[in-house]
């Protein structure tokens, strides 16, 4: 693979070397372009040493551009890493701003980009900084989250650069899973090219009054690698989600929910012109029944509170039970007795296929990887653990066998 890595001024800086020495041990072409405040800390030399490349740190040098131009070089890198990537440096980013060959060669890439942020701990919760943080991962930027522990400067919390093994394993990681959402995504095509299907994800919540909700711990990501693969796949694919912070998948169109009638009137809109209809989400199945239009105040001497839940619609049994209904898929998410439960809900609501996915004691939502147990009435094929993204490629595998019967 080749390495785009940005080096930028922080007392991190030192640790891109081991960082550099781990790519190139692994067979990596590595080039690295520092900022001026990075030449501050560590001299160039010792990247040009370990990369076998002369560093780039100016954007107006007539030499430098001469070898190889900044757009050639950011079009030449597969994944840009930026490690330690400083504060002022995420703020640029964050506002699009190109006053340097770093920041202009992050405007000018298609490319993946992984920061690894590092900075004094206050700096790191500076509210600044973390909305740059989130906006930066709103729009396809992977962050990697710093690590805790003492700080240069003597305090101790969060900010520190995470260890260079765990920058390259995180690098290692993304890359792999691109591969296989690429691979899995051309395996499909000859069935999924221009299918629509829709997909529902992430949680939905039900609003008690204008600052509370009940909500559940629902993150999207299987939904949203359902939809990335499938549009890869050529497929025409609506996402209709609940509130995540997860970037759109390309190629999708994604429509923005926050309750179970919300995602209900979405869906009925969407169900009919789709050829399969995967139902992800996490939907809560009761509602307040009259949420306050006021916050409800806390009053002195009340112990209980009561609130009045009413049913909720049940979108992926009402879609299932329309005459013109697409190939139906659920999810069964379960903390015990899995697949019983599933196929007792595929012949309840009379779906086409079920997704048997275990939940809790560190399984299930909020994380990368899964296990399910995909079930029709007359097929089961369990898939181990293994990613998100896996998993969607070999779920819309089995979705399309079962389509054509
Ligand atoms: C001794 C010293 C240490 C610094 N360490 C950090 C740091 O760890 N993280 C950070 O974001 N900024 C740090 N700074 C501030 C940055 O160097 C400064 O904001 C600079 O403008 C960053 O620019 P650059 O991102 O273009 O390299 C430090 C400054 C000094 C003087």
């Amino acid at each position: 693979m080749k390495i785009l890595l940005g080096v930028t001024g922080g007392i991190a800086a030192y640790k891109a070397l081991e960082l550099t020495r781990l790519f190139v041990k692994a067979g990596h072409q590595v080039q690295v372009v520092m900022t001026s405040g990075a030449k501050e800390f560590i001299q160039p030399l010792s990247f040009q040493a370990l990369s076998g490349h002369p560093v780039r740190d100016s954007l107006f040098d007539a030499n430098q551009e001469a070898g190889m131009g900044h757009i050639e070089l950011a079009r030449w890198a597969d994944q840009i890493v930026i490690a330690p990537a400083s504060a002022e440096t995420l703020a640029k980013l964050r506002m699009g701003r190109a006053d340097d060959l770093l920041t202009t060669l992050c405007l000018a890439t298609d490319r993946p980009i992984m920061l690894a942020p590092a900075m004094n701990r206050l700096m790191w919760r500076n509210a600044a900084t973390q909305e740059n943080v989130a906006v930066l991962k709103q729009r396809g930027l992977d962050i990697l989250p710093p690590a805790s522990g003492e700080q240069a400067c003597g305090e101790v919390g969060e900010g520190r650069m995470p260890e260079p093994q765990a920058i390259f394993e995180a690098v290692m990681h993304a890359e792999k899973a691109r591969l296989q959402t690429q691979q899995a995504g051309s395996e499909l095509k000859a069935f999924w090219q221009n299918k629509a299907l829709l997909i529902t994800a992430g949680p939905t919540y039900e609003d008690i009054d204008p600052v509370r909700f009940i909500g559940n711990r629902s993150s999207g990501k299987m939904g949203f690698a359902i939809a990335e693969v499938a549009a890869k796949a050529g497929a025409q694919v609506i996402l209709i989600t609940g509130p995540v912070a997860l970037p759109t998948p390309e190629g999708v169109k994604r429509i923005d929910v926050r309750s179970a009638r919300q995602m209900f009137a979405a869906v009925q809109q969407h169900y009919a012109a789709a050829d399969c209809f995967i139902s992800a989400a996490a939907v809560a199945d009761f509602r307040v029944e009259q949420p306050a239009s006021q916050k409800l105040k806390k009053q002195q001497d009340v112990e209980e509170m009561t609130l009045t839940l009413v049913k909720n619609p049940d979108i992926v049994a009402w879609v299932a039970a329309q005459d013109n209904k697409p190939f139906v898929v659920g999810f069964a998410a379960e903390t015990n007795d899995v697949v019983d439960y599933a196929k007792d809900k595929l012949r309840r609501k009379k779906l086409d296929m079920i997704c048997a996915n275990q939940v809790g004691e560190g399984q299930g939502f909020e994380r990368d990887d899964n296990a399910l147990t995909l079930l029709t009435e007359t097929s089961e094929k369990v898939l181990p653990t293994m990613s998100k993204h896996e998993l969607a490629g070999a779920l819309l595998r089995f979705v399309s066998q079962s389509m054509q019967g």
